[in-house]
């Protein structure tokens, strides 16, 4: 059984996938827990499925670097064997990916290596792009640079705005994100192979 600890910041419907798959019996993972940089809305869900959830704030430390060890001490209690990064706004210091890496990813609303950022659906917009998507990958010390897990696209329609193309993309990534637990629960996909 795989155990998973997920990072969001947000409405959490990528967590919300991920807990409902994991209710089935013979699903291979389960959540230990989710954490967040802010009281997300997203954590509610955790709650309703009984799953403990932690914040640690930015804002409540002098630097980024006593924020992410306060972040790492909080996921080591959990000691999973997998961090899934659904929707964490933060950017992670370095020494918090050296001490995890490889055993975190993360899901990004476009087909990396394009649009990588914060923006990645607007972008995608912007650029005229006629297929975009989802990835989900290692993190490694870049931003949204790591080796690529598994992709799922869809093509751009002509009446999309960021909002409902991103509504569109998170449809899939509730399937990818599924479905790579599961590969990577089964040892169908391995991350340290993966680098
Ligand atoms: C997703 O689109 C994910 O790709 C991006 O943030 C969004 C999170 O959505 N990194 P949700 O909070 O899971 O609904």
């Amino acid at each position: 059984m795989l155990s998973v600890l997920v990072l969001i910041s947000g409405s959490g419907s990528n967590l919300l996938a991920l807990l409902r798959a994991a209710e089935h019996p013979l699903f291979p993972a389960k959540i230990l827990a989710v954490g967040s940089d802010k009281p997300a809305a997203g954590l509610a869900h955790a709650d309703l499925y009984g799953v403990p959830t932690f914040v640690v704030e930015p804002g409540k430390f002098s630097d980024n670097e006593s924020w992410s060890k306060k972040l790492e001490e909080n996921i080591s209690h959990y000691n999973p064997d997998l961090i899934v990064l659904a929707g964490f706004m933060k950017i992670l210091p370095s020494s918090f990916v050296q001490t995890f890496s490889p055993r975190i990813i993360n899901i990004h609303p476009s087909l990396l290596p394009n649009f990588p950022g914060a923006h990645a659906v607007r972008d995608a917009l912007a650029s005229g792009a006629k297929e975009t998507g989802t990835t989900i990958h290692i993190v490694d010390e870049g931003v949204d640079t790591g080796p690529i897990l598994g992709q799922k696209s869809l093509v751009v329609l002509p009446s999309d705005d960021e909002s409902s193309l991103h509504e569109r993309i998170k449809v899939l990534e509730r399937k990818l994100l599924v479905e790579t637990i599961e590969s990577l629960a089964l040892k169908q996909l391995d991350p340290v192979t993966s680098r």
